[in-house]
């Protein structure tokens, strides 16, 4: 199907063909500057440039804007490696932004509690109570979220001033970010050098690519916390989003989010999103999970062949039925953590001016499981000097008719 041509290779092949095809059976217009109505498309060059955006400890921060050749723009600092706002057209060819986020810098700094757009690591989600041991050796880590560890700690990743470089390769622009995390910080064990890089294709993604290694055996889960409403950041709940999500699994948690060690079912539950439903729909059932969450605040298992399988699946697709907007994430990891901005209260200011109330965003965060380094049964996150940790996850965005 004419999807498989590389666009990457052949910008011109898929400008000709019209940037549309077939998902699913499904008609998919690819770009929305020059996929208009009538078909026509005007074509121009990926750009990657930047601005400097304040300083952080001394340290200089700037704000780098890629675009693609249809248009699409998406802006990221190497403060936290944070995605500050990604702009794609709608089915009419307006471009919003579709990600929450701030304005400025010194508010990530100063209050980015929800992780707006970071990269979050050394160990993405919570671990219980903080603490886990590996070969014998229990470690203690800061208990930032009730009785538990979340988001790699007080000063975790997303806080960091990563080393930034620019790539421009066949067409295609990115950009590298690179941080080491030294023995003992948030106090994990062992020197882990990260190195995480931001494409922006033809096709309408971000691809995020992760590695990393260590010089003494560690913990890892890296993954990237952007929030999305695909109407545009600041227009309100993101409750009639359609979401289809590739789990017939999840893992259902205690009070404190930590996962029980389950397994469970999600058919017959408000979590069965195997078949696309509204993220509201169910989101106030009188269920004990739903409780515990406020909303959705979960792991789902995704299906894969086989436990030890990290070929690139399709984890979740999600339709804003008002402007058209679709997006598709990919990706190696074994779960998706879906959660509904339960905790945002109406007291954040984002970047276009408007209060962010409970819901106006949701997150789809691409990782191994919650608690993994205490729950041996789960796929484990534990890194080895000699070995290398690669994930890759896709974020694309296209549009839909009705
Ligand atoms: C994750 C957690 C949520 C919440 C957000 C940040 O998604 O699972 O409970 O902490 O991060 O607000």
């Amino acid at each position: 199907m004419l999807g498989t041509i590389s666009r990457r290779a052949h910008p011109r092949l898929g400008a000709l063909l019209g940037l549309v095809i077939l998902v699913a059976g499904t008609t998919v217009a690819l770009s929305g500057a020059g996929a208009t109505a009538a078909g026509s498309v005007t074509q121009q060059p990926s750009t990657i440039s930047k601005e400097p955006w304040g300083t952080v400890d001394g340290e200089q921060v700037d704000l780098y804007t890629l675009t693609n050749s249809n248009g699409m723009e998406v802006k990221i600092t190497n403060y936290g490696g944070i995605i500050q706002s990604i702009k794609v057209p709608d089915r009419d060819g307006n471009f919003d932004n579709v990600t929450l986020g701030f304005a400025t810098l010194d508010e990530y700094v100063d209050h980015n509690d929800p992780y707006f757009g970071a990269i979050i690591g050394r160990y993405g989600n919570r671990i219980a109570n903080g603490r886990f041991t590996l070969d014998g050796v229990t470690y203690q880590l800061a208990q930032n979220n009730g009785p538990n560890h979340l988001h790699g700690g007080v000063r975790g990743f997303d806080k960091r001033v990563w080393t930034a470089t620019e790539l421009e390769q066949q067409g295609i622009v990115g950009l590298r970010l690179n941080y080491t995390s030294p023995d003992g910080e948030e106090m994990y064990p062992g020197t882990l050098a990260v190195e995480m890089t931001y494409w922006l294709t033809n096709r309408n993604e971000i691809r995020m690519e992760y590695h990393a290694t260590t010089d003494a055996p560690t913990i890892v889960n890296l993954t990237n916390h952007a929030y999305f409403n695909l109407a545009g950041e600041g227009t309100g709940t993101i409750e009639g989003h359609f979401l289809r999500l590739n789990a017939s699994h999840y893992t259902p948690v205690d009070e404190t989010l930590i996962p029980t060690g389950e397994i469970a079912p999600v058919a017959g539950t408000p979590f069965d999103f195997t078949t696309p439903h509204t993220i509201g729909e169910r989101i106030r059932d009188n269920h004990e999970q739903i409780a515990f969450g406020r909303g959705y605040d979960h792991n789902f298992v995704l299906d894969r062949p086989s436990p030890e399988d990290t070929s690139m699946i399709n984890a979740a697709q999600v339709f804003e039925p008002t402007t058209g907007r679709a997006l598709v994430i990919t990706t190696t990891e074994p779960g998706i953590q879906f959660y509904s901005g339960n905790f945002l209260d109406g007291t954040l200011v984002g970047t276009s001016g408007k209060f962010y109330r409970q819901g106006d965003g949701f997150a789809l965060e691409t990782q191994h499981y919650p608690d993994s380094p205490n729950k041996p049964q789960f796929p484990s996150t534990v890194l080895r000097p000699g070995e290398e940790y690669e994930t890759t996850t896709i974020y694309r965005f296209s549009v839909r008719n009705p």
